[in-house]
Order: C-alpha cells, then sequence, then structure tokens
C-alpha cells in the first residue's frame, strides 16, 4: 500500500459546490483537499498535475452496483471492479447483497468488509440484503448504507415480495430501505403469458411499466405509513416518475440508471439480450420522462446498477440469459456527453453523481471540491470524444451496451484519498480506498 502525498492540480477548471466554475488550482494534502484558489503557491514541494483544459470534478459515488465478490467471481470481483471504477472515475461505490454467499448477516458483510480492504483501489460500502427471516441483523448490522430488498426480479431468499413481510421490515428501525420496486405476482402471471417467446424484446413485455408501478405504490404506502426513509432503485418508467412527482415525502428519494435514461426497446434490435437487465429498458417516452424527472429534482441521482455477467451467459437464448449490464466505467462519460449535447449542465452532473448520493446516504465529507473535504477527485476530457471500445474496457465482463458510441468526458486521472489510483491509460494497483461510513 502506498501512502499519500500532497498533490497540486494546477490550473484546471474546478467545478465548485455553487455549480460555477473557475479556472483555478486544487491543493491535497494527506488524504483531503486543503486550499482550492486562482493560483496556490506552496512553500514545499508537491507533486503537480498540469491540467490546463481539463474539468475537475468531484469524484463519483455509485449508490448501486453488483460487484459479484464472493461467489460470482467468474463474472467480476472486487479488485476488477474497482479499477473499472478507478477508471471510470468512481471514487466510491455502493455494492449489492446478491452474491454467494448472500450479504444478509454481519459475518457476510465482515467478510465483504475485510475482502475490500484487501483489493478495493477505491472507497466501498456493501448493502445488507433483506430476507423474510433476518430482522435483528437488519436492526444492527454495522456498517451500511441501508437495507436492500428485492420487492421483484429475484429468486430464493432474497425476494420479499409479500406485503406484510414488507410491512414488518418498514416497521422496524430508522435506516434506508433501498427497494428493488417490481411486482413479482404480475411479473410471474406475464411470464407465463409470454411463455415459449425467445425474443429478448418480451422482457420490456413481461416485467411491463405496470409491473413497476405496483411496486413503487406499495413501498410508499409502507414508507408514509412508517415515515421511513426509501430510497427507490433504478426508477425507470414515466408511470413511476409522475407518481413521484404528485406525491414524493420529503423522505423518500430516487435514482435513475443512464441506461434507462439513454437505452430503450429499439436496443434489444442492436444488441439482443445485452439489453436485458432489471427493471427493463423501456420506451422512448419513458426516456424524456425520466431525464424531465431528474432535471425537476423528482428523481434526486445516477446509478449505473453494474450488473456483469460473462459474453457466454448472455449468449444463451431467451429467457435463459441473465438480465444486467456493466456501467461504472461509462456512467461519467455518458452522463458528461449528455450534457455536452445539451440534456443538462455539468454541474448538475456533478450534483446527480455526487454531492446528492453523499447526502442522500450521509456520507460525510465527499461530494465536493470545498478545503476539509476527502480528497476524492477526477480530472476529466471535455474537449475531444473516443468511442467506447471493448478492448480498454477493465471489467472481468469485457463488454459494454454502449460500444461503439462516441463520448466525451473521459476520465484522464482519478485521485482518491489523494492518491492518484488511474492515470492516462493506468490504474495503480497499489492504492487502497477506505470504508465508507454512514451518518443517519
Ligand atoms: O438487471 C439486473 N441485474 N438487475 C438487478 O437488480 C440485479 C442484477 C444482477 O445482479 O445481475
Amino acid at each position: 500500500m502506498s501512502t499519500p502525498q500532497s498533490l497540486l492540480i494546477r490550473q484546471a477548471e474546478i467545478i465548485l459546490p455553487n455549480g460555477e466554475s473557475m479556472i483555478g488550482d486544487v491543493l491535497t494534502e494527506g488524504r483531503y483537499i486543503t486550499q482550492v484558489g486562482r493560483e496556490i503557491t506552496t512553500a514545499t514541494p508537491v507533486k503537480e498535475i498540469d491540467a490546463q483544459g481539463l474539468t475537475l470534478l468531484p469524484g463519483v459515488i455509485d449508490p448501486q452496483v453488483h460487484f459479484r465478490e464472493p461467489g460470482l467471481e467468474h463474472k467480476e470481483d472486487l479488485f476488477t471492479a474497482s479499477c473499472a471504477c478507478a477508471k471510470g472515475g468512481v471514487t466510491s461505490f455502493l455494492e449489492m447483497p446478491n452474491t454467494r454467499p448472500l450479504t444478509t448477516t454481519q459475518s457476510a458483510l465482515d467478510d465483504k468488509l475485510q475482502r475490500a480492504s484487501q483489493k478495493c483501489v477505491v472507497n466501498y460500502g456493501f448493502f445488507i440484503g433483506a430476507t423474510t427471516e433476518n430482522l435483528p441483523d437488519l436492526l444492527s448490522a454495522q456498517p451500511t448504507p441501508g437495507i436492500k430488498v428485492f420487492m421483484g426480479s429475484m429468486h430464493g431468499q432474497l425476494l420479499v415480495n409479500q406485503e406484510e413481510a414488507l410491512e414488518a421490515i418498514f416497521a422496524r428501525g430508522k435506516r434506508l430501505i433501498a427497494v428493488h420496486a417490481e411486482d413479482q405476482a404480475r411479473i410471474n402471471e406475464r411470464r407465463q403469458e409470454f411463455a415459449g417467446i425467445t425474443d429478448p424484446a418480451v422482457h420490456s413485455q413481461i416485467q411491463d411499466n405496470q409491473a413497476a408501478l405496483l411496486a413503487t405504490q406499495l413501498a410508499l404506502k409502507l414508507s408514509k405509513k412508517y415515515q421511513r426513509r426509501l430510497h427507490i432503485l433504478h426508477l425507470s418508467t414515466a408511470d413511476e416518475a409522475e407518481l413521484l412527482r404528485q406525491d414524493k415525502p420529503s423522505w423518500v428519494t430516487a435514482e435513475v440508471t443512464p441506461q434507462h435514461l439513454m437505452l430503450n426497446t429499439d436496443a434489444y434490435e442492436t444488441i439482443g439480450t445485452l439489453a436485458q437487465m432489471n427493471p427493463p429498458l423501456r420506451s422512448p417516452h419513458d426516456n424524456e420522462v425520466l431525464w424531465q424527472a431528474l432535471r425537476d429534482g423528482i428523481i434526486d441521482f445516477i446509478a449505473t446498477d453494474h450488473a456483469p455477467h460473462t459474453l457466454a451467459e448472455k449468449a444463451q437464448t431467451y429467457p435463459n440469459t441473465p438480465s444486467g449490464m456493466p456501467g461504472v466505467e461509462t456512467s461519467l462519460p455518458m452522463m458528461l456527453t449528455a450534457a455536452m449535447d445539451g440534456k443538462c449542465t455539468v454541474a448538475q452532473v456533478v450534483q446527480w453523481m455526487s454531492k446528492a448520493v453523499a447526502v442522500a446516504y450521509g456520507i460525510a465529507n465527499k461530494g465536493e471540491i470545498t478545503p476539509g473535504y476527502d480528497a476524492d477527485l477526477v480530472l476529466v476530457d471535455l474537449k475531444n470524444y473516443h468511442p467506447v471500445k471493448r478492448e480498454e474496457l477493465l471489467t472481468k465482463s469485457r463488454w459494454s451496451p454502449f460500444e461503439g458510441w462516441s463520448l466525451t468526458g473521459w476520465p484522464v486521472t482519478t485521485i482518491v484519498g489523494g492518491e492518484v489510483v488511474y492515470d492516462k491509460g493506468q490504474v495503480n494497483t497499489q492504492v487502497r480506498g477506505q470504508a465508507l461510513t454512514f451518518v443517519s
């Protein structure tokens, strides 16, 4: 492991906490940002980074990823995934409990934290997964950003789809509940209806907008009954966005993925089962309504739902193909390209990918370029475009639904805790991230 030295980032376009930008310098000492100014002079020599022409953002906090370790390391592991994060400008991640074993106990959580401390080049946190039987673990597990509830799209122990079982979870404790909101009963019915169809496009019909809406309505109802902190993961439909526009209590947050904003059911024609995920891709109309909800603050932030599967697994025939797609390497350039296309501003991207996530999960000291904050930073190039290329990806799965897309805003340098973890194509594998802590 290496230790952080002082870094002086010179003449970057810095995105400030108020959303304005300034050409200036940022000094980091140890793990922290210590100065932000137009021109910083230091008494002692420091490592300088010439950032002229580049834009400096707070590191991305990706609040929903599936990194597959332990148990499914043929798809991804904490080392490969965290290297992909570093390349994508993601300096912290929150990982989901559907590993093997499931992360449903303190000892499984401790095991992940231990593995991450040895392997992760960026900062990490892990959700505890709800079953119908682990209420005591859900109340006591530490440190965790919250409880993950799969209301649908899951089988086995992690599926909690009966209202009574869900209510037992909402009724006890205070910590954040993050829901994968799809109605399993409706999915089961529609699977029968569409049985035998092997076109993956049918996936979006089986797990339709109504399945998502029903589950989101139920989660909202329970959250309101107990005033329980609720986060709706990967909101995917116009229907749910409109519901939240009418009725979103102050203690509820929601996220959207870049793929639900920028891909739709047309993608099945071009990339087939690589477009298959849960909740599924929707229509162009849903894309537009989700964008508007994000701009209006109805949706609070962005997550990738990075869910890698091997190309061999994806090459099977629907419905035997697994759902999910990788995302941590492309999310920031995807969003910054959208900003350059006029869909939003760069400051909004920072808000949605860093600040709002830190606030929602009570991650102190992250998400802003401010003296005293953690030196988790990413320098991006907003002047050049470069296509997503399979051979350049670091995720073990080695594919992206966005292959061939010409993107700007690619990270040039990523800094975690004051250390350069990624620079112009190279990951410094000696860097180690830290376990995140969460203030509720
Ligand atoms: O498409 C998905 N794949 N959605 C999820 O919520 C889970 C994920 C996975 O773990 O593969």
